[in-house]
């Protein structure tokens, strides 16, 4: 009887050790290494379901649907798993503090150094030393309003030598990627408005520049040394305490697609802070703001720690959950991947996607799809690149992108998530995961498997592979008419 104990003993533990490793698996943080003598369990598909903190709805429909489907079936839960991708961070600014709805920037005033009403200059030159003529007959300065102002004067930089305008000289705020402009103002030798501090003024009718408002400022001049510039390490800008933002003049700085004038400053202009004492009140009422945030973001954390060892499917990468880190964690979950299983291939979608899992494994044998160096989606081609709102894309420079695979799923294969695996921490994150993929793949040049099953708008196709931006109701009512009657777009008896 002691023998068999004995015997039985290691085999308990090894039970013991097994499980503590599987739940250990579910759970470990990306940047934990695996141990190398436990060989990595291997799916044929692996599925990254990219899913924002709080979507804990979306999660539970895809689970009680297609997630549940592939966890239940005799096969398929071999042949598939199935993560939600999430950031372990939630972003620590309140929606109210942030620059925009996209990021985690806090909105950095400082308390409004000057009273309502009182005039900001951007540009104060003392020394009129540090003025040159301009090489160049366009230049332009982009900025963005991260709390409402008034421009109220525009101006040009007086010539070094005397204080005068050597031509004519024409300055316009445009909103960016606009035509007409919101005002302009028009200088010439004899018509120069008012000096000061070396710039020449003229008012301009007073408009509100929004909250989020992105502009370009632009001198142009058809006289060759009509303009003249500033050595941009000479001098600070205002920023009105950080109302607006200015970009960069710095030398070398290359012009962006849609810009209208080379980086730089040929004049300056002034403006106002429009609704000081709203400034002053979202500053006072930030520390009582920071205080509930943090205290619903630990909520928040310790609902996901649950939801995750509950369901074991999460993979919590390091990574803030903002939309534009969107890409950043697809590139963590990339690295996760190649760490912690052994996949062929590995299926992308969302959290809003219906999948039709029997459709997907189908093709796969029947078309022979386990191939190296491939990316099967629905591509879109030629698509231009935005320069404003929520797709802005400053950084890629080209009028459209590469072709890239529309984010409601796309299967790429593992050699290909190895490479981006491999290099997560040296490519660049572009404005959306999607593009960014785009952009990657391209240097690669992998074999495309143009597929229109791979839905990218909410459509609703009987043979459709997968079908994105759906709520947690209608993910079950799709995967429901599904099961019933083969079709999710309706059966016949629905109403
Ligand atoms: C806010 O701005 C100040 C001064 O411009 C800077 O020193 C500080 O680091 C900024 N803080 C954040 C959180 O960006
Ligand atoms: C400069 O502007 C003045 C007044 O607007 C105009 O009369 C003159 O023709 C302009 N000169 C050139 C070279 O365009």
């Amino acid at each position: 009887m002691r023998r068999f104990a004995l015997t039985l003993l290691p085999c308990a533990a090894a039970v013991l050790v097994h499980l503590w490793l599987a739940h250990r698996r579910s759970s470990t943080p990306p940047d934990c290494a695996p141990l190398s003598d436990e060989p990595l369990p291997f799916y044929e598909v692996l599925v990254g379901v990219l899913s924002a903190r709080h979507h804990h709805e979306l999660r539970q429909a895809i689970r009680e649907t297609w997630l549940g489907y592939i966890r239940d079936h005799p096969h398929f839960q071999h042949r598939v798993e199935v993560k939600f991708i999430v950031g372990n961070h939630g972003c620590d600014v309140p929606e109210e503090d942030r620059e925009d709805p996209y990021s985690c920037s806090l909105l950095n005033f400082s308390e409004p150094v000057t009273g309502q009403d009182a005039e900001i200059e951007t540009v104060v030159v003392t020394d009129p030393s540090v003025l040159a003529p301009a090489d160049v007959s366009a230049v332009a300065l982009d900025f963005k309003v991260l709390h409402p102002v008034v421009v109220t004067k525009l101006g040009v930089f007086s010539s070094s030598s005397r204080a005068e305008l050597h031509g004519n000289v024409t300055v316009k705020l445009l909103q960016l990627d606009q035509e007409e402009a919101v005002v302009t103002a028009r200088f010439s030798p004899a018509s120069t408005g008012t000096m000061l501090n070396w710039v020449w003024y003229k008012p301009v009718e007073q408009f509100i520049l929004p909250k989020g408002f992105e502009g370009t400022l632009v001198w142009e001049s058809a006289d060759s040394a009509a303009l003249t510039t500033v050595d941009a390490s000479s001098v600070k800008l205002s920023d009105g305490g950080g109302v607006l933002k200015i970009s960069s003049i710095a030398e070398g700085v290359l012009p962006h697609r849609s810009a209208l004038g080379f980086p730089g400053l040929a004049g300056g202009f002034t403006f106002t802070i429009y609704d000081g004492d709203g400034l002053a009140e979202l500053l006072r009422g930030r520390p009582a703001r920071m205080e509930s945030h943090a205290s619903r973001l630990r909520r928040e954390d310790a609902a996901l720690q649950e939801e995750s060892l509950r369901h074991g499917d999460m993979v919590l990468v390091d990574v803030v959950d903002t939309y534009r880190n969107v890409p950043s964690k697809l590139l963590q979950f990339y690295k996760w991947s190649v760490e912690n299983t052994a996949f062929s291939l590995l299926l992308k979608a969302d959290d809003d996607c219906y999948i039709d899992v029997d459709s997907v494994l189908l093709k796969i044998d029947h078309k022979a799809l386990k191939r190296r160096h491939f990316w099967w989606g629905n591509f879109r081609q030629n698509w231009a690149v935005d320069r404003i709102g929520k797709w802005q894309e400053l950084e890629y420079a080209s009028p459209a992108y590469p072709a890239f695979a529309c984010g409601s799923g796309y299967v790429v294969s593992q050699d290909l998530v190895q490479w981006l695996a491999g290099n997560a921490d040296k490519l660049k994150a572009y404005q959306g995961e999607d593009v960014s993929m785009g952009i990657w793949m391209a240097a690669v040049g992998p074999q495309k498997y143009q597929d229109a099953g791979w839905l990218c708008e909410k459509e609703c196709y009987a043979d459709m592979l997968s079908s994105p931006q759906h709520t947690a109701e209608e993910l079950r009512s799709l995967w429901d008419r599904k099961r019933v009657c083969g079709d999710p777009c309706g059966c016949l008896w629905d109403p």
